[in-house]
């Protein structure tokens, strides 16, 4: 919800060049997509937050936006659906703020696949999901390369497993924007947040890496106490990479196809329930923050993958490993990520 906050600027002016470059904008029929829309408070936030930006900005009488919300065909859409009914309304006829017409659908499938007809959609969105890759480079899944009882990069990952990470992070990303380029109207835009490194230094994720080589001590807590087995372990690695800005840039350039219109990383705390803004580095209460940091940012985000790899029966009792092990990490200070937020405009 913090990241959706703090992007918003950049969302709205993506928005103003939507308007600006319609052939006909006293007709305008919007397509908007929300990437990775998951089925939770901050869906419709996205919504409600671009009707709101449009309402506020004056937009031309015939406007009428057409919402699609995209997501793998496992999320709950049934939930997204219920909940539409407490869009927040916006029309307030005494400030003459009235919202124009919204039609809202879901759309299952994977953002690296075709989603769209060609040239059919005018701005692009997404949140927190452009770091999950299509899936775990082959040679790690099968096995052929070991990653060191690491579940993502980590500070013993070897080099060449480093580099699996890095050649499916550009083959992903390059698709996606070959993809999309294909599917955005001339003249559309995207805008994308996602989780990244403030450096082109791969170990300087800040604690993008850091949290994962703890659920990996978890993990090895688990193998010890023959809760689970080694092989288990050494075959599991996560399909996610945080790319560099420089990284990201790269690719943009090399496809050729969007023109950059805004960069910038911002810094956000993996404790979702950490307000602080001067409170410097110290945590005050490492074990409360710890217990919130596994429940509402990493558990609601890997318990898929880990049932699916690891059954059902080590679920709760991973995450009861997990709590200590990072509040002892919250020890040394507060664990923050950076976040990439870019602002595109289709060249074609
Ligand atoms: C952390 S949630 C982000 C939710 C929301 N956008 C937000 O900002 O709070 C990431 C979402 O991306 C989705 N996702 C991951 N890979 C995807 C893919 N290839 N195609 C579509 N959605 C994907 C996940 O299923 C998940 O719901």
């Amino acid at each position: 919800m913090k990241a959706i906050m703090e992007t918003k600027p950049v969302l709205c002016k993506a928005i103003e060049g939507v308007f600006a470059s319609l052939s006909s904008p006293a007709l305008a029929k919007i397509v908007i997509a929300d990437l990775g829309c998951s089925s939770g408070p901050n869906t419709l936030l996205v919504v409600s937050g671009v009707i709101g930006m449009i309402s506020t900005s004056g937009y031309p009488e015939k406007t009428e936006l057409q919402f699609f919300l995209n997501d793998l065909p496992g999320n709950d859409f049934n939930y997204v659906f219920r909940s539409l009914q407490h869009l927040k309304q916006l029309a307030d006829p005494k400030e003459g703020l009235l919202e124009p017409p919204y039609y809202i659908a879901g759309l299952p499938g994977s953002f690296y696949t075709r989603l769209f007809p060609c040239q059919s959609v005018h701005l692009f969105h997404s949140s927190y999901a452009l770091m999950w890759r299509s899936k775990v480079p082959e040679e790690l899944s099968s096995g052929v390369h070991l990653n060191e009882g690491n579940i993502y990069i980590g500070k013993a990952t070897p080099s060449h497993v480093i580099k699996l990470f890095q050649k499916k992070f550009k083959e992903d990303f390059s698709l996606f924007l070959a993809l999309r380029s294909e599917e955005l109207v001339s003249g559309g835009h995207m805008v994308l947040t996602f989780l990244g490194r403030k450096s082109s230094q791969m170990m300087a994720h800040g604690d993008v890496g850091t949290m994962w080589e703890l659920l990996a001590e978890a993990l090895q807590i688990l193998v010890q106490k023959g809760r689970m087995k080694e092989e288990d372990l050494t075959t599991f690695n996560l399909p996610y990479y945080a790319p560099s800005v420089d990284e990201v840039t790269e690719l943009i350039e090399e496809s050729g196809l969007f023109d950059v219109e805004h960069t910038g990383v911002f810094e956000s705390s993996w404790d979702p329930h950490d307000d602080s803004k001067s409170n410097g580095d110290a945590v005050v209460d490492c074990a409360r923050s710890a217990d919130s940091i596994t429940n509402c940012s990493i558990r609601a985000v890997i318990e898929p993958l880990i049932t699916d790899h690891f059954g059902e029966s080590i679920v709760d009792e991973l995450f009861q490993v997990y709590v200590p092990v990072v509040a002892k990490h919250l020890e040394k200070g507060r664990a923050m990520y950076p976040v990439i937020v870019v602002s595109l405009k289709g060249r074609l």
